[in-house]
């Protein structure tokens, strides 16, 4: 199948470009200005945004209070200003300075996924449970968009929310029955983040931004589908191109977006519902992306090509979609895939495949979200999450709620599972340079590293007390680990040689950050899951790094 319906950011803001791809359309100089508080106070770390047709282009105000933007096309930039506990504010410019005075606000619709976890008791199970079970796939600010409904309401609506966009429903009736009246709760009209809440705000802590943060630039595309859901980036850094999968049905897609021409090139997927998930660039440029459809078909994964085509790789007799694509950095021809309770090995080359039967515990392990939040009938499984594959070709694969991470040994099968009592999940994996598998403790709210060598497991504290750690990434030249933060609203990065953590927050609210990719610039791309967007975080600090690249 071939598709070469290709979007250009320039044609869509209407601006004429040259043969040689340089834009001759005037641009607006820079802006700059300073954010003050309505006593006048500089507010610090104020997210400053400015938006042109698809493309936004945000910084962080200093201590001083000051921003400067950098220039963008077009002749008029919608500004806007957000800062917590303050209101947003607005102005269009047209280059020059922009000054912003603040005024004060606190309400709900304008706090993050963990800000509004502070509100509930440690002690309230249930309503944890809302927390943590709307928040694998969304955080709590989409029920407060919507909160007033009472409980007769929510059960009838859950049943059907995923549907609506996957063409699949997670909510049985049962499940709903049973969930929405802790979800009436939070969300019903007295509920406790209801509208007619008074919330407690002095529980809510922010997390400040550090230092090191406020010298980065975040830019952001709108994604050309409606309602597009990007779920995983991945950076091919030989040629700087950005790979994607879109899971909404509706689109049904996998894009590639050239970071020079601002571009994006659409692959639609032949399979009702793929959930094309998360992929790897393969050594030719193309983009193998597994499919997690519940669809009954031969067809497992897709392949992207560099040229615009698309092909599905199939294997007749298997049950279900796949998830994750890793390669085996020991063997180029060689990829090995998610898969329900199998983790497949596969040889592009050769054709020759292999099924692993991953382990099952026989109880969820202890501090385990899955045991933690057991309800009666609950049975430990084989799932797989997501995958890496070190240095000598072994695979590492997570249970997300069980909080395992087990090897695969390619030639007997054999497989060992790594669990330690501190660790409540295992999200997202990657191997670092020193084949230490760093892991996402999503629901434990940390960073962690199991020492393959001993089995020993570290647990790294962020500066934001319920961040959710969802995809890893590594940027071994650089020694960072970045992962998407989603409940927080960020992009995090890791140092491995200091542990410090710097979290970026996102300019566009209710983004979701799943899987990061990171480029040959040291670069960290994401997308908005819930708000369409394709963004990048420039740290600010690897122009070094970038001079020593390019000689
Ligand atoms: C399996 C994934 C999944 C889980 C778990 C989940 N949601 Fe959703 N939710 C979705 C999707 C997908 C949408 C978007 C639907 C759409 O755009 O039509 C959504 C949308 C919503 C909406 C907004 C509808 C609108 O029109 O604005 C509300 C409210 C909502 N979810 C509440 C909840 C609550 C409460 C929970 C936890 C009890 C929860 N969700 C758990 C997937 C999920």
């Amino acid at each position: 199948v071939s598709n070469n319906r290709v979007w250009s950011l320039l044609m869509v803001v209407g601006l004429s470009t040259a043969a040689s791809g340089v834009s001759i359309a005037a641009a607006v100089g820079s802006v700059s200005g300073v954010v003050t508080d309505s006593s006048g106070q500089p507010v610090r770390g104020a997210i400053v945004k400015a938006t042109q047709g698809m493309k936004t282009v945000a910084r962080y105000t200093g201590s001083d209070g000051r921003y400067r933007l950098p220039a963008l096309p077009g002749d008029r930039l919608s500004i806007s200003v957000d800062a917590f506990g303050f209101a947003v504010a607005t102005k269009t410019a047209t280059g020059g300075t922009a000054n912003f005075k603040l005024s004060d606000q606190m309400d709900l619709s304008r706090l993050n996924s963990s800000e509004l976890r502070y509100l509930i008791p440690e002690d309230n199970i249930p309503q944890l449970r809302v927390y943590y079970e709307c928040g694998n796939c969304h955080g709590l600010e989409v029920p407060v968009s919507r909160s007033g409904m009472p409980v007769e309401a929510w059960r009838g609506f859950l049943p059907h929310m995923s549907g609506y966009r996957w063409g699949v429903n997670f909510f049985s009736d049962q499940h709903s029955a049973l969930v929405a009246p802790w979800v009436a709760e939070l969300f019903g009209p007295d509920g406790t983040m209801g509208p007619n809440a008074h919330p407690d705000y002095s529980k809510v802590k922010h997390t400040p931004i550090r230092d090191a943060a406020l010298k980065a630039t975040i830019t952001e595309y709108t994604i050309p589908s409606r309602g597009a859901q990007p779920h995983s980036i991945r950076v091919d850094t030989a040629t700087d191109m950005v790979w994607f999968s879109d899971y909404d049905s509706q689109s049904n897609n996998i894009y590639q977006f050239n970071p020079k021409s601002e571009s994006f090139r659409e692959y639609k997927i032949p399979l009702r519902n793929a959930a094309a998930h998360t992929g790897a660039v393969l050594s030719d440029g193309s983009y193998l992306v597994g499919l997690d459809s519940q669809e009954k078909t031969p067809i497992k994964l897709a392949l992207a090509k560099p040229d615009g085509t698309l092909q599905t790789v199939e294997w007749a007799g298997k049950p279900r979609g796949s998830r994750v694509v890793a390669r085996d950095p020991s063997n180029q021809d060689v990829v090995w895939v998610v898969a329900g309770p199998e983790t497949w090995r596969m040889n592009l080359k050769t054709n020759e495949r292999r099924a692993y039967q991953n382990p099952k515990p026989k109880a969820f392990p202890a501090g385990s979200f899955a045991g933690r939040f057991a309800l009666p009938g609950d049975e430990p499984n084989s799932a797989g999450y997501d995958l890496t594959v070190d240095s000598k070709g072994t695979p590492w694969v997570s249970q997300l709620g069980q909080a395992i991470i087990f090897s695969i040994n390619p030639e007997t099968g054999e497989t060992k599972m790594y669990n330690q009592p501190q660790m409540v999940s295992a999200r997202g994996v990657v191997a670092d340079a020193s084949d230490n598998i760093w892991f996402a403790d999503y629901y434990g709210h940390k960073l962690g590293m199991l020492d393959t060598k001993t089995g020993a497991v570290t647990m790294y504290l962020p500066p934001n007390r319920y961040a959710s750690p969802y995809g890893v990434s590594v940027d071994k030249k650089r020694g960072f680990i970045w992962y998407a933060d989603t409940m927080p609203n960020n992009v995090t990065r890791f140092n491995l040689k200091n542990h410090e953590f710097v979290e970026y927050p996102l300019p566009t609210a209710n983004a979701d950050a799943r899987f990061v990719g990171i480029d040959a610039q040291g670069r960290a791309w994401y997308g908005g899951f819930f708000n369409s967007q394709l963004g990048v975080v420039d740290p600010g600090d690897t122009a070094g790094d970038q001079l020593a690249t390019s000689r």
